[in-house]
């Protein structure tokens, strides 16, 4: 009966341990993760420039788009062109010269995954 209350108060701060390690683990990793964090060069954004991999540079930050493609109101044709490219003057003017409604301006937001480099805007 010692040996099995031993056992258990073995196995039990054993699991605290590991649970301990893995939190830590964890927490190392999430800085590298963090949204609006990198730093995107032209080249790299040139890499994800079709409708399953989308990502646009809007006035210096970069949205990753690939989900909001088939959501958006028009065919996803309309904004495949912009994808992997500075894609200011398609948000600024929707291909018509009208700038998109604020309600769109935030949802963008919730697609940023970091700046454009220095130096690398098109304008
Ligand atoms: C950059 C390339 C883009 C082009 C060429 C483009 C074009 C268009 C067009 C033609 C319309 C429908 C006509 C109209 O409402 O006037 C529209 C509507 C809309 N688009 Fe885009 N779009 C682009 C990117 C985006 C992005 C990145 C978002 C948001 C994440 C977005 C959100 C919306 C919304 C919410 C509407 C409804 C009308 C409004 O709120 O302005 N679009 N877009």
């Amino acid at each position: 009966m010692k040996k099995l209350c031993y056992s258990a108060f073995v196995a039990f701060w054993s699991s605290i341990a590991t649970l301990l390690a893995l939190q830590a683990v964890a927490t190392d990793e999430a800085p590298d993760t963090q949204a609006g964090a990198a730093v995107i060069s032209l080249e790299e954004l040139a890499v994800h420039n079709s409708e399953a991999d989308c990502w646009m540079a809007i006035e210096g930050k970069v949205y990753n788009l690939s989900d909001y493609l088939p959501k958006h109101p028009t065919p996803a044709s309309m904004l495949v062109p912009w994808c992997g490219k500075e894609a200011t003057e398609g948000m600024r003017t929707k291909g018509y010269g009208r700038d998109h409604s604020p309600m769109a301006w935030e949802m963008l937001q919730t697609y940023e995954v970091g700046t454009l480099a220095d130096g690398a805007s098109a304008d």
